[in-house]
């Protein structure tokens, strides 16, 4: 093996990160080594990169930098032992076909999330594309930035209680040029879901904190990933309040997608189906339900602010 390599690099910390594999948790030392290796590569090389380069002999690296970033890495593996997320290590996470900025404070985005995302978006792709959207519960911003690069005409507000997270989504919007039509509110009173002076939207999308309580989550999620983000602080507080007032801040044929917790699916449903139409769950890789989707009604009520 070259020993000034992208290879080197790669199974170097592979080699170093190997208590992780009996730890007993998901991350082991081959996932580790490869995102860390990525986020090296990606520093110096720019673009993205394919799992093959990390593995290159022919993509050079020399040894006192293989050395300096073994020991980074080797400062951080008691962390990762007890749980703490390769995401918050390397700063960044995948989402769609881009790279966002993530930050200890913020939650780290689910595939789960991208999934149900994904999934509406190819449902919806003939029909006319939103002007305006309300995102609540933004986080690290990655569902609006993404809604923003596909849509190019799109503003989105969206709202977060936590400073952090919007710090985030802030540099996220920045960083990929789509801060100019991103509205970012911050909530001061977290029981507050809809603030004053909204507007109107085509859509209100959210992943709002769901979880009913800490068995709900691993160890490593509960110790270092926001609480204020998993745990809903009334039974269903968000999808409650989107049922009953939702429609108020939709414009006529506005749409709703939630996340939603797929064993708790059957109620949040119920929420809807009286004065919403249309009403669907679409079901995750898992074939559990994960997104629900409806439509305003015709003869909802007025605007609520
Ligand atoms: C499950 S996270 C979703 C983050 C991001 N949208 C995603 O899918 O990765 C829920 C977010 O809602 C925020 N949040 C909690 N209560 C809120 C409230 N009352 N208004 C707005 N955001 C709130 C949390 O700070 C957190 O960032």
């Amino acid at each position: 093996m070259n020993p000034e390599s992208a290879v080197a690099l790669t199974e170097g910390l592979k080699t170093l990160l190997a208590p992780l594999d009996g730890a007993g948790h998901s991350l082991t030392s081959l996932n580790a080594s490869e995102w860390f290796s990525r986020s090296y590569l990606q520093k110096v090389y720019g673009g993205s990169l394919t799992r093959y380069d990390l593995y290159r002999e022919d993509l050079p690296v020399s040894e006192k930098n293989i050395v300096q970033a073994k020991s980074e890495v080797a400062e951080k593996l008691p962390l990762l032992m007890q749980g703490y997320p390769i995401q918050y290590c390397v700063g960044e996470v995948a989402f769609g076909d881009h790279s966002y900025v993530i930050q200890p404070g913020v939650l780290i985005p689910r595939p789960e999330t991208e999934t149900w995302f994904e999934q509406i978006l190819e449902m919806l792709r003939n029909t006319s594309a939103p002007d305006s959207v309300l995102e609540i519960g933004t986080g690290s911003g990655v569902l609006s930035c993404e809604l923003l690069y596909r849509f190019s005409m799109l503003k989105v507000h969206a709202t977060d209680c936590s400073q952090s997270a919007l710090e985030c989504a802030s540099l996220n919007a920045r960083q990929h040029g789509l801060a100019s039509r991103l509205q970012l509110i911050l909530i001061e009173n977290a029981q507050t879901i809809f603030p004053d002076g909204l507007g109107q939207f085509d859509w209100i999308i959210s992943n709002p904190p769901y979880l009913a309580g800490p068995a709900e989550v691993t160890k490593g999620v509960l110790a270092f990933e926001p609480h204020e983000a998993l745990f809903e602080k009334s039974h269903l507080e968000f999808y409650r309040a989107i049922a009953e007032r939702g429609a108020g801040y939709l414009k006529s044929g506005g749409r709703i997608f939630l996340e939603i917790p797929h064993e708790r699916s059957q109620e949040i449903l119920s929420l809807f189906q009286a004065s919403w139409k249309n009403v669907r769950v679409l079901q995750d890789l898992n074939q559990r339900d994960r997104c629900l989707m409806a439509e305003r009604n015709s003869d909802s009520g007025s605007v609520s602010n």
